[in-house]
């Protein structure tokens, strides 16, 4: 297909005019989970079992849930909240271990394959997939032994949305609840400013050529990370941007907005308590009691 010449002088002249310093979550701040195509195209990442950039990787997986069931005192019949479930892979593992989910995510082709799995492996009357942003979740209270919000998504909100949600999962949770919470480590944090590109003919960002431009942007008194991705469709000069905005939290921090929110304890388990997982220097993992 040859690219119609202005649209992608257009482009250019888009990327060429950019804000130097773009306004954080200006556009909301995260990547397009719910456009059904970028859905689609994510899943496969989840699925991919050669990286675990998307999803962690199946072994690794069932480490964090040996961890996860015991620091939250998981019994079978606990009803746990998945809070951003992706494709449901903990929630399923989590029911064949006897536990009842409800598991939220707004990424239309994860709901589907989470629905499709827990059926496969025979979880269906288990596990409740709800298609849903999580900050439109109308969460009943007193009603779960746990929550989850894993792989770093609670600090792509804003930090009032991140309050909101705290203090949505405090009221949801049973006395005694617990909250896992797997966030960036500030101090692994990358706080340079930096630039890169690359080019590519199918990825997460379309499954035609398409060149990718990303700068990286650190924001010291706001302390955070903004992400901007410029997408340049090659056979149609159409172009994609993107913000990806990411909260830092020191723990003391965390913990103040936790126990603002409702929870009582807090305990802190740097680099996932040292589990053998291939990324876990970069996280904290907070456990919040209600
Ligand atoms: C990095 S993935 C992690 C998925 C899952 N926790 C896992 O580790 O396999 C982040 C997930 O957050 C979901 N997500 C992001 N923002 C959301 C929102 N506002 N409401 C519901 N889900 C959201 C995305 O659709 C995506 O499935």
């Amino acid at each position: 297909m040859t690219p119609d010449p202005h649209q992608f002088s257009q482009a250019l002249w888009r990327i060429y005019n950019r804000p130097e310093q773009p306004v954080p979550w200006a556009y909301g701040g995260n990547l397009p989970w719910n456009d059904p195509e970028f859905s689609a195209r994510m899943l496969r990442e989840h699925l991919d079992q050669s990286h675990g950039a998307a999803s962690r990787r199946d072994p690794e997986r069932q480490i964090q849930l040996d961890w996860l069931w015991s620091v939250l005192d998981l019994q079978p019949e606990a009803h746990i909240l998945d809070a951003t479930c992706g494709p449901g892979l903990y929630a399923v593992d989590l029911a064949k271990r006897g536990a009842r989910l409800t598991a939220v995510d707004f990424g239309p082709a994860s709901i589907a394959y989470a629905q499709k799995l827990a059926a496969a492996e025979n979880m269906a009357d288990r596990c409740a997939f709800i298609e849903q942003d999580v900050r439109d979740f109308a969460a009943p209270t007193n009603t779960y032994d746990a929550a989850l919000f894993l792989y770093g998504q609670l600090s792509v909100f804003t930090p009032q949305e991140t309050a909101g949600l705290l203090k949505k999962i405090a009221s949801a949770l049973k006395p005694g609840g617990k909250l896992a919470v797997e966030l960036l480590d500030p101090d692994r944090l990358d706080k340079k400013n930096s630039t890169w590109w690359y080019t590519d003919d199918k990825g997460i960002w379309g499954d035609a050529p398409f060149l990718h431009l990303g700068e990286r942007i650190w924001y010291e008194e706001e302390q955070l990370v903004l992400e901007r991705f410029q997408i340049l469709h090659l056979e149609t000069g159409q172009l994609d941007e993107v913000q990806l905005c990411d909260q830092a939290y020191d723990p003391a921090k965390m913990e103040a907005v936790m126990k603002q929110a409702g929870f009582t304890a807090v305990s802190t388990h740097p680099a996932w308590a040292n589990l053998p997982l291939y990324d876990a220097q970069e996280w904290i993992v907070y456990i919040a009691t209600k």
